[in-house]
């Protein structure tokens, strides 16, 4: 496993799924964590259990689509450990599937809010931090829905491609700058809030038949692609979009 010992790093959407468990991996491999999230109590118990890892953590309850809760986040990163070495900038929420003639403009604007606009204010709060210290190590959550599409998710592939776009352009303002900025596109993930609600089961148990490999994802698997693009091994990556999804895009 590689040494994260005394690195800080922020993970948001950390209170559950993909986060959380990327936040326990960090912790048992020694870095201390900023966990940032738009719900406290679940927040607060991922907190707990990375104490326990063995992790230094603080929680900043966050919503990542306002710019003010973002400086905050990073600013208490900073007020906390003195300095930031890894983003994990994994916040998002789902869209009700639905085809784009029928999709409310409001839950386009929360999409786009969230997923896309989410991850520009971190890399604009992160980088300018990363910057002051001389480099760090980015990952944004993007989806297979940001390489490939799906009917009636116009606004989620829009905002996980937008991602990509924004991983690519974010990574070359700062190549020369000691910053990389990478994303993972996750398949069909299980036991996370959005894949366990009971109206997608039919949904996953489709992502899962589609899948080579015969299985969903768990968040373990992308935690350890999140951490491999965070550590030394990874040192000439950036600008890109590591697909983990069992072979789903491979077709
Ligand atoms: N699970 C999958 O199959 C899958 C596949 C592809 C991509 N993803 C992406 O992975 C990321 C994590 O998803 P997950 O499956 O772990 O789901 P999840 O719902 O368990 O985690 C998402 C977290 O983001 C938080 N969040 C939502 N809105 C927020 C906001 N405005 N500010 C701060 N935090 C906010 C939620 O409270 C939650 O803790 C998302 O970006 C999602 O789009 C998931």
């Amino acid at each position: 496993m590689t040494d994260f010992a005394g690195k800080v790093v922020i993970v948001t959407g950390a209170s559950t799924g993909l986060g959380r468990q990327t936040a326990l991996r960090f912790a048992e491999a020694g870095a201390h964590l900023v966990l940032a999230d738009i719900e406290t109590v679940s927040g607060e118990e991922t907190a707990h259990a990375v104490s326990a890892a063995g992790g230094e953590v603080v929680f900043v309850r966050t919503d990542v689509s306002r710019n003010a809760d973002v400086e905050h986040m990073v600013s208490e990163a900073v007020r906390k450990f003195g300095r930031l070495d890894c983003a994990f900038n994994n916040a998002g929420i789902a869209q009700r599937g639905r085809p784009v003639a029928e999709l409310p403009e409001e839950e386009w604007d929360r999409a786009i809010g969230v997923n896309l606009k989410g991850v520009w204010l971190c890399l604009k709060h992160e980088c300018a931090q990363m910057l002051k210290q001389g480099g760090g190590a980015i990952v944004n959550t993007s989806s297979i829905m940001g390489v490939v599409s799906g009917p009636g998710l116009s606004a989620y592939s829009a905002s996980k491609s937008g991602v990509l776009g924004l991983t690519r352009s974010v990574a070359l303002d700062y190549a020369t700058a000691g910053i990389r900025v990478n994303a993972v596109c996750p398949g069909g993930i299980a036991n996370t809030a959005i894949t366990n609600r009971a109206d997608v089961q039919d949904a996953m148990e489709s992502l899962k038949m589609a899948t080579p490999m015969g299985r969903l994802g768990e968040p373990d698997d992308i935690a350890s692609a999140v951490m491999w693009l965070c550590s030394p091994a990874s040192r000439f990556v950036t600008g890109q979009a590591l697909t983990v999804d069992g072979g789903f895009t491979a077709w």
